[in-house]
Formats: C-alpha cells, sequence, structure tokens
C-alpha cells in the first residue's frame, strides 16, 4: 500500500470473472487447483503426490543452541523506495539511519543520475532492483512496480551481506522506524524460526480489501532469516500465481501464506492509512513499543506551527534519549481538582477538567480521517472517542517542546506547552476547576531504566498554580 491510487482500486473488480466464479462455486475444484499449486509450484515435491503436504521447518539441530540477544547488526533493512520519491523523502529516512551502524540498503527503480551523486553516506546505500520486465510472467502482471518492490526481499537476499543476519527489516521511505525498540521487540522471537510480524490497517476497509492477515508494508514488517531463505526460492513462482495482485505487501501476505507462515501481530508497527489531524491517535498509544510511523506525506505535519521534516526531526529528539517510553500513555490523576491528565512521552499530554476511567481515556480522540472517505461505519480496528465542545470532554491540549537530562536526579524532564487556548467554560459538573491558566506541563520519567515493555505505568501530578505549571512524576 505505497501508492494511494493503487488502494483507491478494489481487488474484486480486477480478478477475471472466472476465477470468481470458481471460488463461490467450484470449492471442491478450488480444493484440487491449491493441492496442485502445493504439489507442482511451492515445495517442488513429488508431482504424483496430491496428499502428502509435509510441513518443512527450518532446519535446526535438537540440541539447544543459546544464541546471543538479537542487536541492531542482525537486522538488514529494506528501505523499498524509488527515484522520484527518494529526493523528498529522505529526510524521513534520515531520521532513524544511523550510518555504519544499521545495515540494509534503499532499493530504487532506476541508477541514480548525476544530480543524485555523489550518494550521501548519511544515507542508507542504493541498489537498484532487478529489472522486472525480463520475467516472462510480466505481461500479465496488473502492477509491474509494485512487483519490483516486493522483489527487493529477492534482491536484498542475493545482495549476499548476509553474514550474522537474523531479521529482514521491510519498510517505505516515508517511515519513521524506532530502532531501538525493534530490536527489544525481536528479542522476544526466535530467529531460527519462521517469523513474519507485522501489523494491520486502523483501517478495517484497508484490511477487508486485502487481507486481515497482512502485515502492511509500508508501516514495515520483518522477516526471519530462514523465512526469507525459504522464500527466496518461491517466489517468483509465487508472483507467477498472482499476477493480478496489485500491492506488495500483498503478495508478500499471500506467498508467506502459501508457505503456511501466517502474520505475527506487533501493535507499535503503525500504517496511518489516515488523513489530516493524528494527534488523536498519537496521543493514545497502547503499552507497547512504538516501531514505527508509515505515511508521514499524507498527514498534516504531526506538530502545530511546524512543516513535515521539522516536525519528524522534533519527534526524533526525545527518541534520541528513551524509545522505550515513547508515545506510550500514562494517565493520573489530580484529585484536589478533580483533573484527569493522559500523557503520550514525547509527543502530548491532555488535561480533562473531570474524572474520566481509563478506560474511556485509552480510546483515541478521531482527529484524524479514514483513508478512504466513502467508507461506511465501523471505519477503525479500534474505538474512538468523538471530538465535540463540551468542556468535560474536550482536553486542554499541550504538545512536547523539549527534553533535559537531569544526572543528579538521573531523570528526564520533558516540557509540554499549550497548543492553543481551549476557550471553553470549566466543567461544571465535577466542580468548576478551570485548567486555563495553565500554560506548561513538565514530566518525569527516569532516565536510565527503559520501560520494560507491558508494564503500566502510574504517575502523581503536582499543580504549582503560583507558577502555572503542572508537574508530572513517572514511576
Ligand atoms: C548434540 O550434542 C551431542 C553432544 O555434544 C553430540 O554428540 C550430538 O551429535 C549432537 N546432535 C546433533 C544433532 O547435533
Ligand atoms: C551483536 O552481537 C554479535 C554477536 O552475536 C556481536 O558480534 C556484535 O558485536 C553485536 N553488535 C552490536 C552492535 O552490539
Ligand atoms: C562510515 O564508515 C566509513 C568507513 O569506515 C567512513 O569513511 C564514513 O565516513 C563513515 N560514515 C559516517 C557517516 O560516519
Ligand atoms: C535535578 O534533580 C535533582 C534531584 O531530584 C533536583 O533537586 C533538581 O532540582 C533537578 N534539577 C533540575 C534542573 O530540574
Ligand atoms: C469532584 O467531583 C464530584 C462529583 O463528580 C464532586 O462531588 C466533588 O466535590 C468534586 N471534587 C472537587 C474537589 O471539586
Ligand atoms: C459550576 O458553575 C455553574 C455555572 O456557573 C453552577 O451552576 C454550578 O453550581 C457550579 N458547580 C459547582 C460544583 O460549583
Ligand atoms: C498565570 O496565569 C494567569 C492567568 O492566565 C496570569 O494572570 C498570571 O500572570 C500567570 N502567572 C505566571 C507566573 O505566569
Amino acid at each position: 500500500m505505497s501508492s494511494p491510487n493503487a488502494t483507491e482500486l478494489n481487488l474484486f473488480q480486477r480478478l477475471p470473472l472466472g476465477i470468481i466464479w470458481k471460488s463461490s462455486v467450484a470449492i471442491a475444484g478450488l480444493v484440487f487447483f491449491y493441492a496442485f499449486l502445493f504439489s507442482h509450484n511451492l515445495d517442488n515435491q513429488s508431482s504424483d503426490s496430491f496428499v502428502t503436504l509435509q510441513l518443512k521447518r527450518p532446519a535446526s539441530s535438537p540440541n539447544v543452541t543459546i544464541h546471543s540477544p538479537t542487536n541492531i547488526s542482525h537486522i538488514g533493512f529494506i528501505v523499498i523506495s524509488s527515484l522520484n520519491s527518494w529526493k523528498n523523502r529522505n529526510p524521513y529516512i534520515l531520521s532513524w539511519w544511523r550510518p555504519n551502524v544499521t545495515r540494509g540498503c534503499i532499493f530504487l527503480d532506476k541508477e541514480p543520475t548525476q544530480e543524485y551523486l555523489p550518494w550521501p553516506s548519511t544515507s542508507p546505500p542504493y541498489r537498484v532492483n532487478e529489472d522486472v520486465t525480463k520475467l516472462s510472467v510480466y505481461p500479465k502482471l496488473v502492477s509491474p512496480d509494485q512487483v519490483r518492490m516486493f522483489r527487493s526481499i529477492l534482491d536484498m537476499y542475493r545482495v549476499g551481506d548476509n553474514k550474522d543476519l537474523r531479521w529482514f527489516m521491510m519498510c517505505d521511505d516515508d517511515t519513521i522506524l524506532l530502532v531501538d525498540n525493534l530490536v527489544e521487540v525481536l528479542q522476544k522471537y526466535d530467529h531460527t524460526n519462521y517469523f513474519y510480524i507485522g501489523d494491520n490497517s486502523e483501517c478495517v476497509k484497508s484490511n477487508a480489501d486485502f487481507s486481515f492477515d497482512m502485515g502492511f508494508g509500508g508501516a514495515g514488517y520483518a522477516l526471519s532469516y530462514p523465512l526469507v531463505e525459504a522464500l527466496s526460492t518461491k517466489l517468483d513462482a509465487c508472483i507467477e500465481r498472482y499476477p493480478q495482485l496489485y500491492v506488495s505487501d500483498h503478495m508478500a501476505q499471500s506467498c508467506l501464506a502459501d508457505i503456511g507462515v501466517a502474520l505475527t501481530i506487533e501493535k507499535g508497527i503503525h500504517q496511518i492509512d489516515l488523513h489530516d489531524d493524528i494527534s488523536g491517535l498519537l496521543s493514545a498509544h497502547p503499552q507497547s513499543p512504538l516501531l514505527s510511523l508509515h505515511h508521514f506525506d499524507f498527514i498534516n505535519p504531526i506538530f502545530p506551527s511546524m512543516d513535515r521534516y521539522q516536525a519528524t526531526n522534533h519527534l526524533m529528539t526525545a527518541a534520541k534519549y528513551d524509545q522505550s517510553r515513547f508515545l506510550q500513555q500514562t494517565i493520573c490523576y489530580h484529585r484536589e481538582r478533580n483533573w484527569s491528565f493522559s500523557v503520550s512521552w514525547g509527543y502530548s499530554t491532555h488535561i480533562y477538567e473531570k474524572t474520566i476511567p481509563r478506560s474511556i481515556l485509552r480510546k483515541p480522540l478521531e482527529t484524524f480521517k479514514p483513508w478512504r472517505w466513502n467508507g461506511s461505519p465501523p471505519l477503525y480496528m479500534f474505538n474512538t472517542r468523538w471530538v465535540n465542545n463540551d468542556p468535560c470532554d474536550a482536553p486542554h491540549v499541550f504538545f512536547f517542546q523539549s527534553i533535559e537530562y537531569n544526572a543528579s536526579g538521573n531523570q528526564l524532564l520533558t516540557t509540554y506547552i499549550r497548543a492553543s487556548p481551549r476557550n471553553l467554560p470549566p466543567c461544571s459538573v465535577d466542580g468548576n476547576h478551570s485548567a486555563d491558566s495553565i500554560s506548561e506541563i513538565l514530566v518525569l520519567s527516569p532516565a536510565t531504566t527503559r520501560k520494560t515493555a507491558g508494564v503500566i505505568e502510574c504517575c502523581d501530578v503536582e499543580y504549582k498554580a503560583e507558577m502555572n505549571i503542572t508537574e508530572i512524576k513517572i514511576r
């Protein structure tokens, strides 16, 4: 789902009528059709046998091998791009890429012309994808450029710089990755097994159009090395089987499903199939390490009065100090005034002039629009809250301003400042305690202990009325 235009199409409109008829009527025929595919295309097994489908597992010794923990050098990044898009999207890549530390390549459709050279050393090295016009299936391909993008897995594998690689991480060029969190999350999985790790789209319709078992590729998905090894021998056969597919991540999902591998969901991977203001979503991130944010070119800048690149770099200033808490929502209460606070670490804080339970505050405020405007409800894969002007429901909104490390206290101090006046009367049902005068919120968090994934942190609120500042301590 990289090109917005491609996603406007409907898969079923593109299937030849014969296939629709087959799949809806001739179920028995379909079973044989697949059995045929498995025995002929997938495993090169004996073509006589329709019954003995063997599940292959990656070769592993029965003796338990203790592997060192997965680190950044074990991941090969595959950034999918094109010469045209690279020009404007390169700042997103530079925001997370660490020269001489992160491994991998950026894949282009054609050789860079003189104006792109010398290729910057701060960027991933580039490779040009293999020419898909040479494939015998080429004339049947509905979307050759997406096939090119999909084949980056193969192209990367064949680059051959695979020593000690345990994972491949695919993503698009308008995606921001949180590399430290990715390392931590991949550590949980056994890289010697087959793993396909990604996440769905936020929009019900996108998942329905492609697959609810698909890791959306722009946001990124990780494949374990043995899985890529297995896929590499089957990938082109798979393209021949599915020439009608028109997005690369659906090709990947289809091939992987045929090998027998299902998606493992990680909630920190974000396709951002949304438009306009995504602050509501980012302000209610679940207690799961943030791994990626995609589609930065299709949303408003995530901080007010900044452009997209400034907003990206501003976001990453906090990420440089602590990715483990990044954007994760912490909720706390100020009993003396019946206020509720919601902190999205490194991004925003909200004050509500009412005691609102966590179960409600965890639902994102629906500040955004779906990827497609014509969808009918339910639009999203999660519950949302409506944005309204009831003084008891509408938050005072503060955005991340700066971060400081306090060595003596071993703490990180993040500062959030008011985006704009709320311009509403106080919430009367919970005591009329206006928060209008608060201009700044300070959040203190431990500097050296990474937050353990899944652990819910608490916070305490201290209101310094004379200074119009509220201090929140995360513990
Ligand atoms: C397992 O370890 C034992 C002892 O080190 C060795 O003799 C045996 O060959 C190993 N088995 C495999 C399958 O590697
Ligand atoms: C990652 O772990 C390997 C051992 O598996 C080690 O050789 C390498 O130096 C480590 N890299 C980093 C960046 O820590
Ligand atoms: C990466 O390493 C190479 C060779 O060691 C060096 O020439 C280059 O300046 C380094 N690049 C950066 C951005 O540090
Ligand atoms: C740093 O932390 C110490 C100990 O908690 C505290 O006394 C001091 O005021 C802090 N400094 C700043 C600049 O916040
Ligand atoms: C908090 O709200 C409740 C009603 O929801 C009210 O009874 C109570 O007095 C309020 N507390 C304060 C300090 O205003
Ligand atoms: C809050 O203010 C409204 C309107 O001024 C008033 O009707 C209500 O009684 C007040 N509530 C409290 C708890 O003071
Ligand atoms: C606090 O806010 C009030 C109302 O907005 C203002 O009158 C006052 O000067 C502010 N105090 C400080 C210390 O900024």
